[in-house]
């Protein structure tokens, strides 16, 4: 029985957590034509729930309070349902769609398409945003773009930690640099839900990742697949230190989640021996957790011919790739901890204000599921609480 109203966490406008406004009376969603309706089990909690909140996508006046609008006019109204990674169970289907999905485990792919093109994605868009997400009991989403993923060795709330949010844009960053096997690759802001992705698709496309994180991290990182790591407290001499790493080689790319003043530092350690490349130096960028402005010479960017990438999310070309690779277990879930739907104020906080040696990822769980899929990986229960 699919209930008429449902719990779910409602954003009422631009500013702190208390924009956050736990509901127990939302209509439930009804699943139009070539829809399935999930009844939410686990959602993964991702920067952008805190960017749009705080409307901190500017992309022209610096301090502007916006989010985005890449289509040409903004798409966040409120209230809206947050949370993009979403993972359920089909409780119903749309006209069109076979009933032999019910019941049916899948991960959404969050975005919401402009068109049907599956190589390019010019106006990214996403559930959680420009239509409401998954801090809910339900969602009702496109059936094509909810994957069928049974893998019986990982829990929903795993499964929600591989979210497309991370790895699809982890994987447009690669695939814009045109990241090769045997490449060296610098991934900042390693150990975030980008950047323990990026580690394992170099190791998948056999390129080697160098991860810049901290120093308490560094244990969880190189047993995640990173080659060596350098530690970001102090930028100074740093490309003699990746030269230490790398054998003396400048890094044929860097994925770059970090920008700000880092960003000088990252071109460097690319260009510092120009003959030893054998492609152009490439710096894909899909954040700026480091500070929203670089100052960098373009004399430099353009005798070196650094090529610039700007990414954000993905294709469903790639978005497919992804659920290949996690269906044939080459993806693990990096999951931190679990918190209650009804909790997701403490989620934030948490989130925003770290502890160290935190990696990968936060997923939140409807109350009404929380013992089955959230409780095994409540804070409480990993071994750092302990
Ligand atoms: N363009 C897109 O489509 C897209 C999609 C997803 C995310 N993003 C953006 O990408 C960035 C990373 O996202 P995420 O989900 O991976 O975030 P996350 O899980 O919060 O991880 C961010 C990581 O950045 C590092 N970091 C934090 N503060 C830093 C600082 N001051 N200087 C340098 N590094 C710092 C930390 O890693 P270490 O401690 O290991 O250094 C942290 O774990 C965010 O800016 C996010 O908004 C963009």
């Amino acid at each position: 029985m699919i209930p008429k109203t449902m719990h779910a966490m409602l954003l009422t406008g631009h500013g702190g957590v208390e924009k956050l406004q736990y509901s127990q009376t939302t209509p439930t969603p009804e699943p139009g034509p070539g829809e399935v309706l999930v009844r939410v089990t686990a959602t993964a909690k991702n920067n952008t729930d805190r960017k749009a909140r705080e409307g901190l996508y500017p992309t022209k006046d610096k301090g502007e309070v916006t989010s985005f609008q890449m289509g040409g006019s903004p798409t966040l109204t409120f209230p809206r349902i947050q949370g993009a990674d979403v993972v359920g169970h089909v409780a119903a289907v749309g006209a069109g769609v076979d009933e032999a999905r019910i019941g049916e485990r899948g991960l959404l792919d969050f975005n919401l398409y402009a068109d049907e093109r599956r190589d390019i994605n010019l106006t990214p868009d996403y559930y959680g945003h420009g239509a409401d997400g998954g801090f809910a009991e339900y969602i009702a989403v496109p059936s094509d773009q909810f994957h069928h993923v049974d893998n019986s060795d990982l829990a929903d709330a795993e499964l929600a930690a591989m979210g497309m949010c991370s790895y699809q844009t982890a994987l447009h960053m690669l695939t814009s640099a045109r990241v090769k096997a045997g490449e060296r690759i610098l991934v900042t802001g390693a150990s975030g839900g980008v950047g323990t992705a990026l580690i394992q698709l170099c190791r998948i496309m056999g390129a080697t990742p160098y991860a810049l994180s901290q120093a308490d991290k560094a244990e969880a990182l190189l047993a995640l697949g990173a080659e060596a790591v350098l530690d970001r407290s102090s930028m100074g001499s740093f490309t003699e230190r990746a030269k230490k790493v790398t054998g003396g080689h400048p890094f044929d790319a860097v994925m770059d989640l970090a920008g700000g003043e880092m960003t000088n530092a990252f071109i460097d350690a690319m260009i510092f021996n120009m003959k030893d490349r054998a492609d152009y130096p490439r710096l894909s960028i899909a954040g700026a957790s480091a500070g929203n402005l670089s100052e960098i010479m373009w004399t430099r960017v353009y005798l070196y011919q650094v090529q610039i990438f700007g990414v954000s999310h993905g294709t469903r070309e790639e978005a497919e790739q992804l659920i290949a690779w996690i269906r044939g277990g080459q993806l693990r879930p990096v999951l931190h901890a679990a918190f209650p739907l009804s909790k997701l104020h403490e989620a934030e906080r948490y989130f925003v204000d770290r502890n160290s040696n935190y990696l990968g990822k936060i997923v939140i769980v409807p109350d009404a599921q929380w013992e089955e899929h959230g409780a095994p990986f409540a804070l409480s229960a990993s071994p750092e609480a302990n």
